[in-house]
């Protein structure tokens, strides 16, 4: 008699906005009259930039002739989308990452979930709380996390580090020495940010105890203050110690397009063994490479027209980040975020807990929001909000919330 794998039994719920999903369309189904404002998910609104869309033109064209046809992916990603990725995001800002460091993927999403296949199951993770959810339910999926405890909705085998108002929604060193740490900066949900020397001292950190970082920099594109780093490869010694994710979900708005990459830098080892060795043949195994279109839409971003585009549409997300900021602090909320992020957190009020203050927002606003609580037992109390909407939306979302 086969078996399930018994590690997803132990999942509570289901993924986090799968459930909020359900919830808002169920609610829709009822309220067919009500024009419900979904600042929820982190999902872009603006259309693919102009250049983005010549590229993928482009590239369909190419598909249908012989002489231009492209089969499988090479295993890495094409060399024109590494080139770019190489150049402008690590060489411009002093980083060594060499091309064959750089492995192209279908999304942020995928690789910080598949990444634990590289590492022994004994391995100990540390996650912020709040934390992205991907990164625990993956490694619940995996085995690693122990045992779900209801009462304190925590993991019995993660390591937790609270980010919480009094750390500026930022991580602090573990007492407990973890293998693994997963660091997401800008932060989701917080949206807090950390400096260059607090990161270089992640990156000590983990030198000293021979833990590897789990980098998600996937809202690296929001940064707008000098000293927060894009790159962990900004800090010295990072390359022996840290894997960086990226993607082009929010920086060039590919949520339906899919396009991420993973950088492993050969430096990193354990026991003389590469990690970049090991992603290379789990990727060789079992992926067969974003599509060609795509990558060639990827290299489009890169280009002179389309790094101006993209930026437009990130100022296009920033300006609604600072209606909701500046929306809710004169309602009287507390926030944060919003800054170097397109997610704003805020506190939910008068004691609500956040799935009560999801409902309240829904029914009496029609605005749909993430609960905090749903990233993490730090996040009860607290509420997200995305500047991805239109910027019709927010402005309508805003003054919806002021008049409750
Ligand atoms: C989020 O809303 O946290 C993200 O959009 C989810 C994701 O990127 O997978």
């Amino acid at each position: 008699m086969f078996k399930v794998n018994e590690n997803y039994l132990k999942l509570p719920g289901s993924y986090l906005f799968s459930t909020i999903g359900k919830k808002v369309n169920a609610y829709a189904q009822e309220n067919l009259d009500k024009k419900i404002i979904r600042l929820g998910i982190g999902d872009v609104t603006q259309p693919l930039a102009p250049v983005v869309i010549e590229a993928l033109h482009k590239a369909v064209d190419e598909m249908g002739h012989a002489e231009t046809f492209h089969g499988y992916a090479p295993d890495l990603g094409y060399e024109f989308l590494r080139k770019a990725i190489v150049e402008h995001d690590y060489q411009a800002r002093g980083c060594k990452i060499a091309l064959d460091e750089v492995f192209i993927s279908d999304g942020a999403k995928s690789d910080s979930g598949n990444i634990g296949d590289i590492f022994a199951l004994e391995n100990k993770i540390a996650v912020c709380d709040p934390v992205y959810p991907v990164y625990v339910d993956t490694n619940a999926m995996a085995g690693r996390t122990g045992e779900y405890l209801e009462e304190t909705q925590k993991w019995s085998n993660v390591i937790y580090m609270p980010c919480t108002a009094e750390t500026n929604f930022a991580p602090e060193l573990p007492s407990e020495e973890p293998d693994l740490i997963y660091l997401c900066f800008p932060n989701n949900p917080t949206g807090s940010t950390i400096t260059k020397k607090e990161l270089q001292k992640w990156v000590d950190y983990a030198l000293k105890v021979g833990a590897v970082i789990i980098y998600d920099a996937a809202y690296e594109a929001y940064i707008t203050e000098e000293e927060v780093p894009h790159s962990i490869y900004e800090c010295e010694g990072a390359a022996a110690c840290a894997i960086e994710i990226r993607s082009f979900s929010k920086n060039a708005g590919f949520t339906g397009t899919r396009l991420g990459f993973t950088v492993i830098p050969k430096e990193l080892k354990c026991k003389g063994v590469s990690l970049n060795s090991l992603w290379a043949r789990r990727q060789g195994t079992k992926f067969n490479g974003a599509p060609y279109i795509v990558q060639r839409a990827g290299e489009a971003v890169y280009s002179e027209e389309g790094r101006k585009q993209t930026k437009e549409q990130i100022a296009y997300y920033m300006r609604n980040a600072k209606v909701i900021c500046e929306g809710l602090v004169s309602a009287g909320y507390t926030v944060s975020g919003g800054v170097n992020a397109p997610y704003i957190w805020l506190k939910t009020p008068k004691g609500m807990s956040s799935w009560e203050f999801f409902d309240y927002l829904l029914e009496q606003a029609n605005v749909v929001g993430t609960p905090g609580a749903g990233f993490g037992p730090s996040g009860e109390g607290y509420f997200r909000l995305t500047a991805f909407g239109s910027y019709e939306n927010t402005l309508e979302a805003m003054e919806r919330i002021k008049r409750l």
